[in-house]
């Protein structure tokens, strides 16, 4: 695992993707949250100014909330619309569908779809101050594949901020397992800010384990950390 600290996390994680689609990639694995946000305004001022082109790429999010319309204002199929894709030249976007009532059958559906295109080429993440990724919360099997999950009361406080109050934080979400995330062939995470320092001192100094789901960085074969002073505090 390759570590980055620096005052710059966007730009490294924007050369990280950009590199990525000048050797060809044909599909990015795309997350929500604030964290990514800064990379996605590097990669559309890239698209703008400097020509990047994402011509023949394909997109896939990580997660979904349960129970909300992909238009819904705090849909993750509309967050990256918003905040990435529509700005872009990027082909298809695809997320797990949080509106079919046959849970298994859209998780399966998810997975099936992910492996149709093929390995995802680089697969951005961010993490959640108990060291999830996606909505894998703590406890998720390390192999675990799509499937539906029921967020922690700190996750849910977390999203919080989002929501007009804490009773409309959905309770499920649908979220590519941890075994699905590790099929990447590049993981890239990033973090900033001190509230991150302790997932982050665990996901990358701690164990291999269920309790940090960041920690499947630990093992995989190609997993970039990038993070600023504040978020690496701890290591
Ligand atoms: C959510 C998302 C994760 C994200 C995490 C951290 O729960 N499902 O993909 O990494 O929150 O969010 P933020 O970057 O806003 O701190």
């Amino acid at each position: 695992m390759e570590v980055v600290i620096t005052d710059r996390p966007e730009h490294v994680m924007a050369d990280i993707v950009t590199n990525a689609v000048a050797e060809g990639a044909t599909t990015l694995g795309l997350a929500t949250g604030s964290s990514p946000l800064a990379t996605y305004t590097e990669l559309i001022r890239r698209h703008r100014e400097d020509g990047l082109s994402f011509h023949g790429v394909n997109a896939v999010l990580l997660d979904e909330y349960i129970g909300l319309e992909p238009t819904h204002p705090e849909a993750y199929a509309r967050f990256i619309r918003d905040n990435f894709t529509d700005h872009v030249d990027i082909g298809e976007v695809h997320s797990p569908d949080g509106m079919n009532p046959d849970f298994r059958g859209a998780a399966d559906a998810y997975d099936a779809l992910i492996a149709d295109l093929g390995p995802v080429d680089v697969q951005i993440l961010g993490i959640g101050s108990n060291g999830h990724v996606g909505f894998n919360e703590p406890s998720s099997s390390l192999t675990s594949r799509t499937r539906i999950k029921t967020l922690t009361e700190k996750t849910r406080q977390d999203n919080a901020r989002f929501f007009d109050s804490m009773d409309d934080v959905p309770m499920h979400v649908i979220t590519q397992g941890l075994g699905t995330i590790s099929d990447a062939k590049h993981l890239a995470l990033v973090a900033t800010g001190e509230g991150k320092a302790e997932a982050i001192a665990a996901a990358v100094e701690g164990p291999l384990s269920a309790s940090c789901p960041a920690s499947i960085l630990q093992w995989h074969r190609h997993a970039t950390v990038v993070v600023d002073e504040a978020a690496a505090s701890r290591l």
